[in-house]
């Protein structure tokens, strides 16, 4: 079976490149940027190209019953007019070049990323499954009309399945590497008052779920891709302190993050109580269920992060 995979090069796409390759998969990964190539596992199938512009990678992505597509500009970054348009842009642009490349030809499955997002960033203490209506903020419009780009695929027979990742958790790279230098100096804390929920996802989880949804013909749609084992930020804040052995009690006031990140620090001030449902219904086992076994995990392999 061949895997295509877009967006790849970036945190999350060499864990799930990984994972398939050791499932013996044929892999190919779509580069925009060939210095990136060297960041990939060995054993994966290089092709050249951008995904967010048809081209001649499309053909190449034919040949592969699935894909998988993570391409997106960073939202973490100030979010200037120019800024939020690419954010959308890129993908929505990859999201319709890639199901035009599997309904050309051998495409049966797409898994496309979306994120919690969707749900709205302030949703206080209300619990979210994947029936709950979406936000109606910058990141809930963008991950609507991204999810509803990769539902254009079922018009062409496909399998569409909407991966809605909360804070994925893994090394170098990911939310975590922008938190652990404070953490690693004990500057660490709660973000503005902490009791917001963290929705977080080990990276492991994120791959290993790819791969059960891919095999589970009779499963699509939106699945929220976060560990049952949610806590709120401050506990997380404790968590990471105590598997780093670093106190973490300094809280980071809302107002500097707004001042630092404008509008774009409500994603980190804000919080969803967003519960795998689907995937736990569908039979699928969390690696790491729980987040202080999930951080010793990552951190103990490599404290430098
Ligand atoms: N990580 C999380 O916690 C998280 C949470 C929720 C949702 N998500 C979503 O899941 C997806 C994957 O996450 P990630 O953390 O792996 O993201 P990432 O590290 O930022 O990687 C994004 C990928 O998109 C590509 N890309 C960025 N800008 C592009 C552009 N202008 N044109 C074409 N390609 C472009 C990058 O290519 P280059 O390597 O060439 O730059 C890279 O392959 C993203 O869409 C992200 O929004 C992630």
């Amino acid at each position: 079976m061949k895997l295509f995979i877009a967006g790849g090069t970036g945190f999350i796409g060499p864990h799930v490149i990984e994972r398939f390759l050791e499932d013996g998969w044929d892999v190919k990964a779509l580069v925009r940027n060939e210095r990136k190539i060297e960041t990939l596992p060995a054993g994966v199938e290089i092709i050249l190209g951008d995904p967010t512009q048809p081209g001649p990678w499309q053909a190449k992505a034919s040949e592969c019953q699935v894909a998988v597509n993570l391409t997106g500009a960073n939202i973490f970054a100030r979010w200037t007019p120019e800024y939020k348009k690419e954010i959308l842009r890129t993908r929505l642009e990859s999201t319709k070049r890639v199901v035009e490349a599997l309904a050309s030809g051998n495409g049966r499955i797409l898994l496309n990323a979306s994120a919690v997002g969707y749900y709205g960033a302030h949703r206080g203490e209300e619990e979210v499954s994947e029936e709950s209506p979406a936000g109606s903020d910058f990141l809930a419009e963008v991950c609507r009309a991204w999810e509803a780009e990769a539902l254009t695929g079922e018009k062409f027979g496909l399998r569409v399945c909407l991966m809605r990742f909360g804070v994925v958790l893994g090394r170098g790279g990911g939310a975590l590497s922008k938190m652990l230098p404070a953490f690693k100096f004990g500057l660490g804390g709660p973000i503005g008052s902490g009791k917001q929920w963290f929705p977080w996802i080990h990276v492991k989880d994120v791959a290993e779920a790819a791969l059960f949804l891919v095999k589970r013909d009779d499963l699509r749609g939106p699945f929220n891709f976060v560990s049952p084992g949610i806590v709120r930020q401050k506990e997380f804040a404790k968590l990471l302190g105590k598997a780093l052995g670093r106190p973490a009690f300094l809280p980071v006031p809302a107002f500097v993050l707004h001042l630092l990140f404008g509008e774009m620090a409500r994603v980190v001030t804000g919080g969803v109580k967003a519960r795998p449902r689907r995937l736990l219904e569908a039979g699928y086992r969390f690696l790491f269920p729980e987040a202080l076994e999930a951080l010793r995990e990552i951190l103990g392999k490599d404290k430098t992060g």
